[in-house]
């Protein structure tokens, strides 16, 4: 159970692997979360199944399912967590005007080599970037591209090897997303800089992804050398 202040999350591909399982995990922190689904009663479905879950989790909130447009129209911060491919379509078609939207989106394609990062638009965007630019009155966050769908739905406490890299040109933004990461790994997300980095992040995924095929285990990033130090915010912030 969290502290601070409580959000309603909206997650856009709820009944996804991702979306499934930050909707456990923000659930169980105490905040009131809602998959969506092109499919509503598939969303309900995955919903009931979380909810059993967490039926002994003190201070847990029911999950509840919907269309992504109901899920978005209840939420003051909406998480994008399907796949790359039809992207632009549902972000441009959703309604999050003066939301939060935190994309999880990596744009990663498979051949006979295994896993590669996708240039967008030849390497300078991502699918944060994009997002932003198809909803210019949302504050799009990037994060959460490194936790793997298994690791979140275990029934760890804290994912504490792991830290949650967030970037985005809104402070505000940031700071949500950071407090909603300290509910999965027991640590704020780390300020990574602006929007722009999420290129980054999003390709750095299909590295993880490659190692993780070679060692045969779901190993995620974490950042040494922070103890104690405070963001100077300088990585941020178009607020207003
Ligand atoms: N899986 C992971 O470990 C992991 C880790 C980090 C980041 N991510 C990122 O998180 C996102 C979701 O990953 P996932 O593994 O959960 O993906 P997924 O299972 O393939 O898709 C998630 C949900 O998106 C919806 N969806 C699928 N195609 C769609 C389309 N064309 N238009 C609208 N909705 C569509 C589906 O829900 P409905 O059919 O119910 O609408 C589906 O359940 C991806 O972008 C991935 O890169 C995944």
């Amino acid at each position: 159970m969290i502290a601070g202040k409580t959000h309603r999350v909206a997650i856009v591909g709820g009944t996804g692997a991702q979306g499934q399982g930050l909707g456990y995990r923000f659930a169980r922190a105490g905040h009131g979360v809602t998959l969506g689904s092109r499919d509503p009663a598939r969303a309900v479905a995955a919903a009931a199944e979380i909810n059993t879950r967490l039926l002994d989790s003190l201070g847990a909130q029911k999950l509840r399912g919907d269309t992504n447009e109901g899920a978005v129209a209840a939420g003051d911060v909406v998480v994008l967590a399907i796949p790359y491919r039809g992207y632009d379509a549902v972000v441009a078609g959703l309604p999050l005007s003066g939301k939060i939207v935190i994309s999880c989106v990596n744009p990663v394609a498979f051949d006979s080599f295994g896993p590669i990062g996708l240039a967008i638009d030849g390497g300078l965007s991502s699918a944060a970037e994009q997002a932003q630019r198809l909803q210019p009155e949302s504050h799009v966050v990037g994060a959460f591209h490194h936790l793997a769908a298994v690791s979140l739905s275990s029934g760890a406490d804290y994912l504490a090897g792991e830290d949650v890299l967030v970037v985005s040109d809104s402070a505000q933004a940031k700071a949500v997303a950071s407090q909603l990461a300290e509910t999965i790994t027991g640590r704020p997300g780390i300020d990574a800089g602006r929007l722009r980095m999420a290129r980054h992040l999003e390709a750095l995924t299909a590295v993880l992804i490659s190692i993780n095929k070679s060692y045969k285990t779901h190993a995620g990033i974490r950042i040494h050398g922070l103890d104690g130090a405070a963001s100077t915010g300088r990585g941020a912030t178009l607020d207003g």
